[in-house]
């Protein structure tokens, strides 16, 4: 039998107040300013440079728009349910009602890959970052101790101490946090539109030309001397050309993860019928116009070959401004940026935690509240060694990947969740619905499976390695420990 939650059941666990709850207390203007604090990061500052010099060159704003798309597929997917099942725990919690308890767990699971591991790339990320800041004033950070063992380092410590920071302001409260991320996400902005507003009067035309450099097998698939899978298998697929741009928007979809995270704070919305789809498409439509501006900017100030294993492009970009005198302020905005990112990604694991143990597939410890600040603390502790751990040892590309394929996996059973929903439930109250059923989750669906596809091997085995511990941890605890399935064990034995 399949052990599901009913909506009405979710929505009066939604409804609870008092003690052991979590508070209403963000608006939406916080919620989508939560979205654009998850959002914007190491793939807007860091991803870019890298898709347009090995992918996709000046046509990385096409890889833009393609990701996005892509997104705002799962997107209107997420809003249908987080206006109609408005309840802390996101894709976990949407699982449940639509595919039941075991697929719900696999999917709260998966999400750790989302959230607590884009913690730990952009925690790693950040300390990069940080070491050139401190260059700015002659402090030279011994290198062993920004990179673990994998790359020739030892730890990565600014990422573990900028982990720890984070969690401890997490564990005082989801208000002081929002307080925090909202002033993180203005500076943030910020960078953002100042990089575009100077950076558009010295835009060279030329570095846009060719748009979409040549992709020497594409033309030889064209003129018939190379076979589409020989092609395929070739190192020349995706570097430059469509299938540049195709493989650059696998590469830049990393940016847009966290748009998502607005959805695991809906137990914390004033009005979240209202403030969730607003969160979510309004994060997601502000943070696309932005990418787009600033890659136009960014691939029209300096040829895109530049780039090339540059650590830092935005600042090799800005250099064409002669505005040099700002390239402090631009590393403290985009040190800001890489913050908000984390904290939004700490804070949403911790409420997919709370919500699974809250269900009694994890133990209590989980979804234990402070008694003052009522935010789930000891999740906030458990998983500021777990990230530390990640974020001062793996190396980033790794982390990066896990990150994408446990996120498109994620995206695909959230689109297949609201087909089942609307065969299963027509009638249910839906204050945000999906337009075009079932053609937009459909879609959804097909351009999460192809990103993923695009992504190494050694990914998808990690995946496999991760569900399967899942799976094991879920039989040798959460099924017997089942909330649902004990309420039914009780009754049946009444
Ligand atoms: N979208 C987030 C970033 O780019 C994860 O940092």
């Amino acid at each position: 039998m399949l052990f599901k939650k009913s909506i009405p059941q979710l929505l009066a666990e939604a409804n609870e107040s008092g003690e052991g709850t979590l508070k209403r207390s963000l608006t939406s203007f916080n919620l989508v300013a939560l979205g654009v604090g998850a959002i914007i990061g190491a793939g807007l500052f860091s991803l870019t440079g890298i898709a347009a010099a090995d992918n996709a060159g000046p046509a990385v704003i096409l890889s833009f728009i393609i990701a996005a798309v892509g997104c705002g597929f799962a997107g209107l997917c997420y809003a249908e349910f987080a206006s109609m099942i408005p309840v802390a725990g996101s894709a976990y919690t949407y699982s449940y009602a639509t595919m039941g308890e075991f697929m719900a767990w696999i999917i709260g699971w998966d999400l750790v890959l989302e959230y607590a591991l884009s913690a730990a790339t952009v925690a790693s990320s950040w300390s990069q970052y940080f070491s050139q800041f401190l260059l700015e004033f002659g402090i030279q950070f011994p290198d062993k101790f920004l990179h673990g063992p994998w790359e020739g380092g030892i730890v990565n410590i600014p990422a573990i101490v900028i982990v720890c920071l984070l969690s401890l302001l997490l564990m005082k409260g989801t208000k002081d946090s929002s307080a925090v991320n909202n002033i993180l996400v203005i500076v943030k902005v910020a960078v953002v539109l100042i990089f575009i507003a100077l950076g558009w009067g010295f835009i060279n035309s030329a570095n846009h030309h060719p748009f979409i450099p040549p992709n020497p097998g594409e033309d030889a698939v064209k003129a018939g001397t190379l076979g589409f899978f020989d092609f395929f298998s070739s190192p020349d697929f995706g570097h430059f050309g469509i299938s540049g741009v195709l493989r650059g928007a696998g590469v830049v979809f990393f940016a847009f993860i966290g748009f998502d995270a607005v959805s695991t704070a809906a137990q914390e919305a004033k009005n979240p019928q209202k403030g969730m789809p607003i969160g979510i498409i309004g994060s997601l439509i502000v943070c696309t116009l932005l990418y787009v501006l600033f890659s136009y900017v960014m691939t029209g100030l300096e040829n895109y070959t530049k780039f090339a294993g540059d650590a830092k492009p935005v600042a090799t970009a800005f250099a064409q401004t002669g505005y040099t005198f700002l390239n402090r302020f631009l590393m403290i905005a985009i040190l800001a940026g890489y913050t908000s990112v984390i904290l939004v990604m700490l804070l949403g694991q911790s409420r997919v935690f709370y919500s699974m143990s809250k269900d009694g597939l994890l133990p209590k410890i989980f979804s234990d509240l402070h008694p003052k600040n009522q935010t789930p603390w000891k999740t906030n502790l458990i998983f500021m060694a777990f990230v530390s751990l990640f974020a001062g040892f793996v190396p980033v590309s790794d982390l990066g990947h896990m990150v994408s394929i446990g996120t498109l996996f994620a995206f695909s059973l959230v689109c297949i969740g609201v087909l089942i929903l609307r065969k299963t439930e027509p009638n249910l109250a839906r204050p945000f619905r999906t337009p075009w059923v079932p053609l937009v989750p459909i879609l959804g669906i097909l351009v999460c499976v192809l990103m993923m596809a695009s992504l190494p091997i050694v990914s998808w085995e990690r995946l496999a390695i991760w569900m399967i511990l899942g799976v094991v941890i879920y039989y040798v605890y959460g099924k017997k420990h089942s909330k649902i399935r004990n309420e039914y064990k009780n009754s049946g034995q009444q």
